[in-house]
């Protein structure tokens, strides 16, 4: 790879693995492309491999064929791990990348940096230092692992910051640089999909369309293990969604992993309701039109809690804590957790006050890939590519 003056580009190596991934790498791999001093590289390592978690977001993201594709699937932890460091390790001796770019906090960000490290090539970690500081959280436990090996550190928000500081990571390698999710939010604003579309494609109902026109509409994901794999606590939050569905239209997009659980627990029932739409897993564009339009959002998921706060859409958070706090002190979430009765207290409140206003936290601007590029390209610039 060379540059226009014939330098050698550094070859950075990219990874993702999961669908949230996908919208953290795409803005990223279009950054580095514009740098002269980056070649990007892109593996996906398969840890999501469904179309509908998989294909259409490259074909949306406008993200290009990954350069190896791993192929690791599902499994247990353990076993998705172990997969995950055994494919991973002989494609990076063979594309040999200056360094390795890892983002969020999926099983496959970690295995990567981990492999990565051991073999002494840099590891650069998007969205650092978020801590929900609840280790039955896989995620918090992937978050700090790769944050103690990472070399680099991209963080999105002051919280982030303090985080690392406190877990002893030295300043100079934390950079607060705004959230590439928000960069890819902003990108597919333009091209998302009318929720009207959606709604009659994924098969709504005649009145559940008419409904949704007149009062609009609430749009519903929840995958998190400590949410659906318990019995308990989905059966509490899908009775209050089916309450719910009674003031307002709810879409959900079903997670195959809350498919799989749902089924199992012999809950189906619960989503059996006129005005409650269960969908499979939605594209990108067919997303942020929904969520972009929606009177509140209720999630269990990372990602969305800033989507909306980027949106200044409501969110009602089903979980007990958030590793993303300025989503609640500046943006538009409330953590509720899964009681049926505060999820519902909160619906009402959102219906009746139109909820919180929030603000767009500094730095979410759409520019953070640009931010990360030049940076990275300064960082890089003493070392030889190898
Ligand atoms: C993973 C991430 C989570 C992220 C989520 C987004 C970890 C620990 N978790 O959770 O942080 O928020 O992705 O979706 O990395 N499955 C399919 N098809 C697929 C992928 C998964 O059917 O394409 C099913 C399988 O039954 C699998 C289950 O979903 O066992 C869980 O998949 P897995 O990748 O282990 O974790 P997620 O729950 O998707």
């Amino acid at each position: 790879m060379t540059t226009t003056e014939g330098a050698r580009r550094h070859r950075v190596l990219c990874v993702a693995g999961a669908r949230p991934n996908m919208m953290k790498v795409a803005p990223l791999m279009r950054a580095f492309t514009r740098e002269p001093l980056l070649g990007p590289l892109l593996i996906h390592t398969g840890q999501h491999y469904d179309a509908a978690m998989k294909d259409v977001f490259f074909e949306e993201l406008g993200l290009k064929e990954p350069d190896a594709f791993l192929g690791v699937g599902s499994g247990s932890h353990a076993a998705q791990t172990g997969r995950l460091f055994l494919a991973i390790e002989p494609v990076l001796d063979e594309m040999k990348p200056d360094v390795v770019v890892v983002v969020g906090d999926v099983n496959s960000t970690m295995a990567a940096a981990l492999v990565a490290t051991k073999k002494r090539i840099p590891v650069v970690h998007v969205e650092a230092g978020l801590r929900s500081f609840d280790r039955d959280m896989p995620e918090e436990i992937n978050r700090i692992v790769t944050d103690q090996v990472a070399d680099l550190l991209y963080v999105t928000e002051q919280d982030a910051v303090r985080n690392l500081e406190r877990e002893g990571v030295a300043a100079d390698r934390v950079r607060l640089v705004g959230n590439v999710m928000i960069d890819s939010l902003r990108d597919a604003l333009p091209r998302a999909k009318a929720p009207g579309e959606t709604f009659a494609a994924r098969g709504a109902s005649a009145a559940w369309r008419e409904r949704a026109t007149r009062d609009g509409h609430a749009f519903l994901t929840l995958h998190r293990p400590s949410n659906v794999d318990d019995r308990e606590t989905c059966r509490r939050i899908l009775t209050a969604i089916n309450t719910a569905a009674g003031q307002l239209p709810i879409v959900f997009a079903v997670h195959p992993r809350t498919r799989d659980a749902v089924r199992k627990h012999d809950l189906t029932g619960l989503l059996d309701h006129p005005f409650i739409l269960a969908t499979e897993p939605l594209s990108y564009f067919e997303t942020v039109g929904i969520v972009a339009k929606a009177r509140m959002v209720l999630t269990d998921s990372g990602g969305l809690q800033e989507e909306t706060t980027g949106l200044g859409v409501p969110c009602i958070t089903l979980r007990e804590n958030t590793e993303r706090p300025v989503t609640v002190e500046q943006g538009t979430n409330v953590v509720v957790g899964t009681d049926e009765t505060k999820i519902l207290a909160s619906v009402r409140d959102i219906l009746s006050t139109g909820g919180k206003r929030g603000k767009v936290p500094p730095l979410w601007d759409g520019k953070a890939a640009e931010r990360i590029a030049a940076d990275l390209a300064g960082w890089l610039k003493g070392r030889p590519p190898t």
